[in-house]
């Protein structure tokens, strides 16, 4: 979705120049410009640039001591890495249903607590905030951890407040589908220093080109996560571009949405109705979600193969890299409670479109796109 250009190109030859692709500490370099860039953007004190948003989470879930036996709460709508990165962990996730605002169901999510939940995932689908009010109180009631899946949703508001910002850790992706891109990357934000210090550990083999430290605990055996001085380059210019983006995002999502309102097409409610920056359409049936679908730039969102968790073929099969590591093995829940049936989800899912916005038209075609999606 977003725009790379001669500026990215620019930086990525100031890397090869200087000879020294890989991340070290020194506070001149890409990486760590970026992540001060970003965490400064944010208003956190630490950002942390990691390999992919996957790794992101898995660094997030370690660092929050979490692990063998416990249960963290994902909705049944997202990409399969949100579940895969807690069994990466070594803990089980328990599927929670989506309401209608496509977001994890507050009440379905307090309804799936037991004694061994440590963790709530919130994922901020498609550009359109949870409703983080609703998920921290239940998150603070019970004790348990919120690490924010913000993969889809930098710079996207819940309130006023930035996503990835409102829980213990807030995890985001900059692989070649959002909202700013290196190809693949990721990044992980928080306000807590000793979680940074574990997720620093966790991202770098604990041994590191760091020079970190864990306090006063040994530092533990991580994997290596790092990016490159490459992706920090075009990252820090992906920030700068952000802002520009994401008015442009804003901007298509008006007008899309006004002409499809202004046609009597039924538009997906949001957590603050603000706050999205997508359009997406909830029929009353599933056969005008499927007219609609064929419409140019609309898609079906039952269709989105590994976003839905019935295509979590190997998460379905609990089937990891070998036998013995097993998970489910480890957890107290019941192995068909993991992956419990989440109708209301494939419900929404089957009468649910997104639309395209169109980012690369200038404006006056995208308003002439989004009345001939609306007639
Ligand atoms: C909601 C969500 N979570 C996690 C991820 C994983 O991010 P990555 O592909 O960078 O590993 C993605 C990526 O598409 C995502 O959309």
């Amino acid at each position: 979705m977003a725009k790379l250009g001669f500026i990215e190109w620019l930086a990525l030859g100031r890397v090869i120049a200087s000879g020294s692709l890989i991340r070290t500490d020194d506070g001149a370099r890409e990486c760590v410009r970026f992540e001060s860039e970003l965490a400064r953007w944010a208003g956190v004190d630490h950002a942390l640039a990691v390999s992919s948003g996957t790794a992101g989470l898995v660094c997030a879930l370690q660092a929050c001591g979490i692990g063998p036996g416990d249960e963290v709460l994902v909705p049944a709508y997202t990409w399969m890495g949100s579940a895969g990165a807690v069994l990466l962990a070594g803990a089980v996730p328990v599927l929670v249903e989506v309401d209608e605002t496509l977001t994890i169901d507050p009440e379905d999510m307090r309804a799936k607590i037991t004694p061994h939940t440590r963790a709530v995932m919130p994922v901020h689908m498609i550009n359109r905030p949870c409703d983080m009010d609703s998920i921290l109180t239940i998150a603070r009631t019970h004790g348990l951890r919120v690490i924010e899946d913000a993969c889809q949703a930098i710079g996207v508001r819940y309130r006023g407040q930035l996503c990835g910002t409102m829980g213990d850790v807030g995890v985001f992706s900059f692989n070649s589908y959002k909202n700013m891109t290196s190809g693949e990357g990721g990044a992980v934000l928080t306000r807590d220093p000793q979680i940074m210090e574990r997720m620093t550990n966790a991202h770098d083999l604990g041994i590191s080109y760091r020079g970190q430290t864990l306090g006063n605990s040994p530092v533990f055996l991580g994997a290596n996560y790092r990016i490159s001085e490459l992706q920090g380059a075009i990252l820090r210019v992906q920030l700068r571009k952000l802002p520009k983006t994401l008015r442009r995002m804003r901007r298509r999502t008006e007008i899309i949405a006004k002409a499809l309102r202004a046609a009597g097409h039924p538009l997906t409610p949001a957590n603050d109705p603000a706050a999205p920056l997508s359009v997406a359409l909830t029929f009353e049936t599933e056969e005008e979600a499927k007219a609609f679908s064929q419409r140019p730039g609309a898609r079906r969102l039952f269709d989105n193969s590994k976003h839905v968790y019935t295509e979590w073929r190997p998460i379905l099969d609990r089937r990891m890299a070998h036998p013995r590591v097993d998970p489910w093995a480890w957890a107290e829940i019941a192995p068909d409670r993991v992956i419990d049936d989440c109708p209301r989800t494939l419900d929404l899912l089957r009468r649910t479109c997104a639309v395209n916005l169109k980012m690369r038209a200038p404006e006056p075609v995208a308003k002439v796109l989004a009345r001939q999606l609306a007639t």
